[in-house]
């Protein structure tokens, strides 16, 4: 998978069918030669498209061959006349910022390392191969390893890097990517996933002008407002034709993605943590560790790059635990009582939900401390017993004694001002003394930045999780930083907190997940606000927005489909949004799948198509969980929404088409892609259709599809 050319000195890593090549040039530097569909030969140095100009510095040799104004970077350095975005600054101990890194050394070894206490995709020793390359400035003494493993078959490469500091002096570094790349591709598109609360991942597209382009968050999560995944496309890609490259952080903080149109129409991304909001002291010795970021190339659109990174998740990311395990169907308490509950509401709605196919209840917010409303007892993990008209393992109990399973509701990550644990314990909040603490949802952030207070959400989840039988964990964290300051740090480490907060995030979970290996964990942050790849590494499933309307879903689910797999899209049938009951379940069946709202008060009609829906879900999941997802049209341009999911082995595929709007017959028929063209396909109703016909005529929708309405069809390979 990864070969290098001694004689020219030039790696080529062979990712599934796509070519990420580079060479170590006469001054070792690493030049950047290729990104894109396979290559048999890596001999591109004399091909390189080196062009001087007026006004581009050089360095070692002559402008004619070395100006790294010029040379395309393969992790581009600081201060010597590189002027786009730099991957690593460091300031050093004089107080300058110029780094001068050059090849050392490198390993090829099979599998993959694990990255020290952050998420990342693991493969076994016959799965993949990284290779390390170990680079050094001389007159700092800071070694920065650069790590890329290539996955068998895939076309994903993972990409980190982590800095050493081996000189005497303490150094900060500002900034250190987890990638760049410098395309050659001319003109590109970016598409990126901006939105807000109940917005979240809208599909955006622009051509690039010169010049630079951030796509970030800011707020300490990841956001609701920009994911932290974009991609770079030819600009006549499609869903089905067209180069497209993409990438993503496997990282839930503050991020920025640098996109940066040069003078010679060079595109360089760069992707990692935000450098805004970084400072990382590093005394002699130190290592730090960037997130790992993942990279694809699909020379067949959208579509393509969606199956590569959906595989490589699956098989590489997601808890392996529940990538092929069934989700229980669930109810959930939040929009079926918000929180008015007690023990008897809770246990009627259990027993209507397991009299009609549904596994598993759901106690959303407001079981704990006194929190009858949002404004208080966040961080008093205590039952209310009085609430609950008992503890926690009797309604636990009580609600299997119904044949459900029971799931539970956390905000691990914050404080009320009215509760005992900030009482206890105010320093404890990120603050700035002297400065007023902002409060969002009336609530404070914990500083998870600190060791104890990880112990303390340790032991409080800890010790409720074990009380009772518990299958399903909801997380949740409902506003962003701010006052990201911490107590216990010197004044030189405060530009660590950001991420130090997110390594105590992840610590805590690490420990959860080891400790409730059975337990079910779905990430949340207000609906959306957290739905990265580093969250995924814990929580097989992410709350996808706390926007239910089915009609807003299909473009929020939309965007999140580019990267993330179907089974990780948290998705419930509800009532927000006053739709035909028929029309919201194909949209929730499109991910985890479940209700919420109150079983006891729908009109008896609905309620009465809940097994079958639930039927259809255990017949028609596997397709979503493992098929191949393809999108058909988009719900931000067309006015038809369709999409499909394929089994691996072509012979079974369910295509789901919502009309939002009265459309009068604007769509007739859908060219249906992934299909097998020789055989013959036969839908629920006994149609037959060969697949060479439904690729390349179109499956014919029926004549009543322009009312405002949802389709669903399975086709069966006979
Ligand atoms: C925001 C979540 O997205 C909702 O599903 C619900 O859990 C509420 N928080 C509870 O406060």
């Amino acid at each position: 998978m990864i070969t290098f050319n001694a004689a020219t000195k030039t790696f080529h890593l062979n990712a599934g069918d796509t070519s990420y090549i580079f060479y170590i040039d006469g001054d070792g530097a690493i030049v950047h030669l290729y990104y894109g569909p396979h290559l048999e030969s890596a001999d591109l140095i004399p091909l390189q498209d080196y062009r001087p100009l007026a006004f581009s510095p050089y360095h070692g040799e002559a402008l004619s061959t070395h100006s790294p104004d010029v040379l395309m970077q393969e992790y581009p350095i600081h201060g010597i006349g590189d002027y786009s975005p730099s991957a690593v600054v460091v300031r050093n101990a004089q107080g300058n910022d110029i780094t001068v890194l050059r090849y050392v050394s490198h390993t090829i070894a099979p599998g993959k390392p694990a990255l020290s206490g952050l998420p990342a995709t693991f493969a076994k020793a016959d799965e993949a191969q990284t290779l390390a390359i170990l680079m050094r400035d001389d007159l700092t003494g800071l070694e920065v390893t650069l790590y890329y493993t290539v996955f068998k078959d895939l076309p994903v490469i993972a990409r980190s890097t982590s800095a050493t500091n081996r000189g005497s002096a303490a150094i900060t570094l500002e900034k250190l990517a987890s990638l760049s790349v410098d395309f050659t591709d001319g003109p590109l598109d970016l598409c990126s996933f901006p939105g807000a609360h109940a917005r979240e991942r809208q599909f955006q597209r622009e051509r690039l002008p010169f010049g630079r382009r951030v796509c970030e968050s800011l707020r300490g999560y990841s956001s609701h407002q920009m994911n932290p995944a974009v991609i770079l496309c030819d600009p006549t890609a499609t869903e089905t034709a067209g180069r497209a490259y993409g990438a993503l952080l496997v990282y839930s903080g503050n991020f920025a993605a640098e996109v940066d149109v040069t003078q010679l129409r060079r595109t360089r991304l760069t992707l990692g943590i935000h450098p805004q909001t970084f400072r990382w002291h590093l005394a002699p010795g130190e290592t730090f560790q960037a997130p790992e970021a993942l990279i694809g190339c699909s020379d067949q659109g959208f579509g393509k790059l969606t199956h590569a990174f959906h595989d490589l998740m699956r098989q590489h990311l997601l808890p392996p635990k529940w990538v092929d395990t069934p989700r229980p169907i669930l109810v959930n308490s939040w929009e079926a009582m918000f929180f008015n509950f007690n023990r008897e509401k809770l246990l009627a709605l259990g027993k209507t939900a397991a009299e009609h196919g549904i596994e598993m209840l759901v106690l959303d917010d407001g079981w704990f401390g006194h929190r009858d409303d949002d404004t208080t007892s966040l961080g008093d993990w205590t039952v209310n017993t009085a609430k609950l008209g008992g503890t926690m393992a009797q309604l636990s109990d009580d609600i299997h004694a119904l044949g459900l399973k029971f799931g539970l509701w956390f905000e691990p990550e914050m404080v009320s001002e009215d509760s005992e644990l900030f009482r206890a314990h105010p320093e404890w909040a990120l603050q700035v003394p002297g400065r007023t603490r902002s409060l969002g949802r009336h609530q404070m952030v914990l500083d998870l930045s600190r060791p104890e207070v990880v112990d303390y959400l340790y032991s409080a989840l800890e010790s409720v999780v074990a009380s009772a039988r518990i299958e399903y964990i909801k997380w949740d964290a409902n506003r962003h930083l701010t006052e990201v300051a911490s107590a216990t740090l010197p004044p030189e480490r405060q530009g660590e907190v950001f991420h130090r907060y997110i390594l105590g995030l992840y610590d805590l979970h690490n420990r959860l997940v080891k400790r409730f290996p059975e337990i079910l964990f779905e990430g949340c942050s207000g609906g959306g606000g957290r739905f990265d790849a580093g969250m995924l590494y814990y929580c097989p499933q992410i709350w996808c927005s706390d926007n239910t309307n089915c009609l807003d879903r299909l473009a929020i689910q939309h965007g999140t489909s580019f990267f993330y797999p179907c089974s990780t899209m948290g998705a419930h049938v509800t009532v927000s949004d006053g739709l035909d009951f028929d029309t919201r379940f194909p949209v929730a069946l499109a991910g985890t799948f479940g209700y919420e709202l109150d079983l006891n008060q729908m009109p008896p009609e609905q309620l009465a198509k809940i097994p079958e829906q639930c039927k259809r879900f255990h017949e028609l999941h596997h397709l979503v969980d493992q098929g191949d997802y393809y999108r058909l049209t988009s719900p931000m341009t067309d006015s038809v929404t369709a999409w499909m999911h394929v089994a691996k082995d072509q012979r079974e595929f369910l295509l789901t088409c919502v009309v939002p709007i009265r459309d009068y017959a604007m769509y007739t028929r859908l060219r249906l892609p992934g299909l097998d063209p020789s055989l013959t396909y036969e839908d629920d109703a006994g149609n037959r259709y060969r697949g060479d016909v439904l690729m390349n005529y179109g499956f014919p929708l029926p004549p009543e599809y322009w009312s405002v309405k949802a389709f669903l069809w399975h086709f069966t390979a006979i």
